[in-house]
């Protein structure tokens, strides 16, 4: 607490931060894209791999997700363009689109992207090992009964407040896996109620994030042929969601956009431990180099992500150091503590953070479902509340120039209909009170 405050007199921190006051922190440490790539540890080329990979995997995921057969098997979402928000929040340059992650085919939120990644990366090489496969194989076989016999005598294990949980569950649970998830106190009960009917086993904790993913990596430890999806360490996760990178690429050249200096694009994207936004981050660094800005964006109590950035300290950092308590409406980011790996990776990428209020992600979520049908959960929403609260700031760097922005809207499609129902009640309330 000493140390936070000592550091926030000196200016390291936005001074609203401890009092959890909406804030925008410009990244100081990020640099041009040539530099700051040559600062990562990862190698650009790891992301074609996964692409590929996802190509490859493309016949067994349309057989473990029917709904994705018609394209091929492939795990993409819609780029929407929203001309009725634009107008709403009178923006009169440039465009703005929603990346629909909330709508995702396998398990409607943007975590799908390194889950079912995973899970699938980790069935092929077990499958390889055993002989079961080759490099060039259809993988479809990797659905049939023997497979999942074969599976079944394998564990994985995932620590989640939710998203990912659900993602790894329902993979690893139809690819035949013996599935246990690790839940934080802030994991919704139907998403715990969806991972138990679905057969995995859901371990409750009291207790936050960091700890359940903790407990989750002790027990993976502790068992034979079981396998680990680190949320806070995983280079596959991080590279699943990297490849979404070149899908947005496809969508905006497909819609005619050009992306240069003259015309940047803004992505917002919502951070919980960092590896969703992260991984999107550096996939885009790598196509659009410094024509792309990155704005992460985190609840007003866990801004872990800001907090480790502006440190720039190579330890954890936790936001409860500042007196925040982690309390969010946004599950999906009430994360108290930022991924070590993102951290380092991102860290001279990211062009700000921006933090936004649990008020404004409802009253966010119902303009979306009044104005454009669209069902996202609170974590979903925060990209529309940080651009209307700070997009004067964040855009002033590109302010004589045609912007195209893009929030990535990144889950809720599949929330039980009570869920969804609470929340926008909350927020037509707060919308008719202001
Ligand atoms: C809906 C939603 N959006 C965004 C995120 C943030 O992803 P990450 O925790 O990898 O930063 C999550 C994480 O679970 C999520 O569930």
């Amino acid at each position: 607490m000493m140390k936070g405050q000592e550091l926030m007199n000196d200016g390291t921190l936005p001074p609203g931060l401890p009092n959890g006051t909406p804030v925008w922190w410009r990244n100081p440490h990020a640099l041009p894209v040539d530099a700051a790539m040559a600062r990562s540890s990862l190698d650009g080329e790891m992301v074609k791999e996964a692409e590929d990979a996802w190509e490859w995997y493309g016949p067994l995921l349309a057989q473990l997700f029917p709904e994705t057969a018609a394209d091929g098997g492939r795990n993409r979402s819609e780029l929407r363009e929203l001309n009725r928000i634009a107008g709403m929040i009178g923006l009169t340059r440039g465009r703005l689109f929603a990346k629909c992650d909330y709508a995702l085919q396998t398990t409607g939120s943007i975590k799908a992207r390194g889950g079912v990644f995973e899970v699938l990366t980790h069935a092929v090489d077990i499958a390889r090992e055993a002989g079961l496969v080759e490099d060039g194989d259809d993988l479809s076989k990797l659905a049939a009964p023997e497979a999942k016999a074969f599976f079944a005598r394998h564990r994985l294990l995932v620590g989640s407040t939710g998203n990912l949980g659900y993602s790894v569950g329902l993979a690893g649970c139809r690819l035949g896996f013996d599935v246990e998830v690790h839940m934080s106190h802030d994991a919704k009960q139907w998403k715990k109620d969806r991972l138990t009917a679905l057969g995995a086993c859901v371990v409750e904790h009291g207790s936050d994030f960091s700890q359940a993913v903790c407990a989750a990596r002790e027990a993976a430890d502790r068992q034979a042929d079981s396998h680990f999806v680190d949320d806070e360490r995983s280079i596959t996760l991080f590279m699943g969601y990297a490849a979404a990178a070149r899908e947005l690429a496809d969508q905006i050249e497909e819609a005619g956009i050009p992306v240069d200096a003259n015309h940047p694009l803004h992505v917002y994207l919502p951070c919980g431990v960092g590896g969703a936004p992260g991984g999107v981050t550096f996939g885009l660094k790598r196509v659009f180099g410094d024509a792309v800005r990155c704005i992460y964006v985190e609840p007003v109590a866990s801004p872990c992500m800001l907090v480790q950035l502006a440190l720039g300290i190579d330890r954890p950092v936790s936001v409860y150091d500042f007196g925040l308590d982690n309390r969010t409406i946004a599950d999906g980011l009430a994360v108290a503590q930022a991924s070590q790996l993102v951290a380092r990776e991102t860290r001279h990428m990211v062009e700000g953070i921006a933090t936004v209020s649990d008020e404004s992600l409802l009253i966010w979520l119902t303009h979306m479902w009044r104005l454009e049908k669209m069902r996202l959960e609170p974590s979903a929403a925060s990209g529309f509340a940080a651009l209307v609260e700070f997009g004067g700031e964040i855009e002033v760097p590109d302010s004589d120039r045609e912007i195209t922005r893009v929030i990535w809207t990144t889950g809720g499609a599949y929330q039980p209909e009570t869920e969804f129902a609470a929340a926008l009640a909350r927020g037509n309330d707060l919308i008719s009170s202001m």
